[in-house]
């Protein structure tokens, strides 16, 4: 697609990945507006040249209501990056069901929430983009990944049954599954992360692959070939390796935040 002048909204554009999004595709020509909770860091971002739609993604009605700030800022909306997430390592003990709400409440919900802001008036169109941003986390369970990696593990699927739902209708669905990146969500993890980053990289793949419609963008490309390949492994196999890791603590990482 063609990403000079198109109206693209992205979520969780305050920080990290989302903002240096939201920069890159206007730097590209794009009409953008962006959405988070924090309303100071998205002027910040914005500096002026985008639409800025504050909104938490786990209230339903208000994010159904920003999709329709977005379309009056924009004149109308081609392209919905779906990218607000959190991260909290999950520990077994003691046991805490409400850190896994939470992460299914932003990392899939927020998202669901975020499709039913800008799917109907795509299918009303006949045309539209939906970019998902999972994480190459969502491919196996991992110790202490077991919030996040469930959710993503969610959103991937979600993303890939829409994709055949809405190709009829003309509409596209991207699915977008990063390694690390080195942003405020990673700076506070304490194991090793290879081949982390930079944001502004990953804001460059992501746009270049948004043009290229393409409907999986993994990357940097040793973390995809490694994770394809940990995504194959039998069971068997990837249970030696995940028990080794948590018994030599190279699992979970920063310490519990919410948020
Ligand atoms: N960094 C990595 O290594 C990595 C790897 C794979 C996938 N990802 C995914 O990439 C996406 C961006 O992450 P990041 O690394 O850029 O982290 P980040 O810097 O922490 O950014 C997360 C963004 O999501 C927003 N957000 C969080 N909860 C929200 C809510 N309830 N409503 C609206 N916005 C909310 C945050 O803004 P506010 O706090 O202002 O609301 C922020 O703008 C996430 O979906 C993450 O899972 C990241």
């Amino acid at each position: 697609m063609e990403l000079d002048g198109a109206r693209i909204w992205v979520t969780g554009a305050s920080t990290g990945i989302g903002a240096a999004l939201a920069r890159e595709l206007a730097d590209r020509g794009a009409h953008v507006a962006i959405s988070a909770r924090s309303a100071d860091q998205l002027a910040e971002v914005a500096a002026g040249r985008m639409a800025v739609v504050p909104v938490d993604v786990t209230d339903r009605a208000a994010t159904v209501a920003a999709g329709q700030a977005v379309r009056e800022a924009l004149g109308g909306l081609d392209v919905a990056v779906l990218n607000a997430g959190t991260w909290s390592s999950f520990h077994v003990e003691p046991w805490d069901s409400q850190l896994f709400a939470d992460h299914l409440q932003v990392n899939v919900m927020g998202a669901v929430h975020t499709m039913e802001a800008v799917v109907p008036q795509m299918l009303s169109a006949g045309a539209g983009r939906v970019v998902g941003v999972a994480s190459v986390a969502g491919y196996r369970g991992m110790p202490g990944s077991e919030a996040y990696s469930a959710g993503k593990a969610a959103l991937i699927n979600l993303l890939e049954s829409l994709r055949g739902s809405l190709a009829p209708r003309g509409i596209v669905v991207q699915t977008v599954n990063p390694g690390f990146v080195a942003t405020r969500m990673t700076d506070r993890n304490r194991f090793p992360m290879p081949f982390k980053i930079s944001a502004e990289a990953a804001a460059r793949t992501i746009a270049d692959g948004i043009a290229r419609d393409r409907a999986e963008i993994v990357f940097p490309l040793p973390m995809a070939v490694l994770m394809k390949v940990v995504r194959v492994l039998p069971v068997r196999v990837w249970t030696a390796l995940t028990a080794s890791m948590a018994r030599r603590g190279l699992h979970g990482g920063p310490e519990r935040r919410r948020g």
